[in-house]
């Protein structure tokens, strides 16, 4: 049985996340999504919401699973047996990080395989934290985030904004 990880931060998961597990769900008879830990971003949903909001979009998905860790990828792979990293590759600036973090990940564990999907042309410049900006400022993000989590997003956002306009 050929069993995928599609790790991230997924805060939150959008359209180009969905894209490329709706691809890998496809690729392999198992595709875990696990929302881990990245240690240069400061979250704005906790690792459970983002699992709570992965579950919610992937249900129509019968090979995917969702999880959650706080420790290393390679370690987690190693425990559940799989034998392929997927990522999505958007345009040009993810390339040298991407490349680094398999190199690491292959050198951590070298029964692991990194595969990278390219985005769809439409996702290409998409990020959450280019998802969280437009949301900040109210920007319709119809063509960005899944509709599943809609609301509990802009819920966060009118919290966020609410608390910056309490400050003093
Ligand atoms: O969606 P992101 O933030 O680009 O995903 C990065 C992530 C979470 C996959 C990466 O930071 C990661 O693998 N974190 C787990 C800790 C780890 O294994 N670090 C070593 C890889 S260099």
């Amino acid at each position: 049985m050929k069993i995928a990880v599609y790790p991230g931060s997924f805060d939150p998961v959008t359209n180009g996340h969905l894209n490329i597990i709706e691809r890998a769900s496809r690729l392999f008879d198992q595709v875990i999504v696990c929302v881990m830990v990245n240690c240069e971003k400061k979250p704005l949903f906790s690792l459970e919401e983002r699992k709570n909001q992965l579950r919610r979009v992937t249900r129509h998905l019968a090979n995917v699973t969702v999880d959650a860790y706080d420790g290393l990828l390679a370690e987690y792979a190693r425990e559940r047996g799989c034998c392929t990293i997927v990522k999505g590759l958007r345009a040009g600036s993810d390339f040298e990080k991407e490349f680094q973090m398999a190199m690491v990940n292959r050198k951590l564990n070298p029964d692991l395989d990194s595969l990278f999907l390219t985005a769809e042309h439409q996702y290409m410049y998409l990020s959450s934290s280019a998802v969280k900006e437009m949301g900040y400022y109210g920007a319709d993000l119809s063509d960005f985030l899944p509709s599943q989590i809609m609301d509990e997003f802009e819920e966060r956002m009118k919290k966020i904004a609410n608390m910056k306009e309490a400050q003093p």
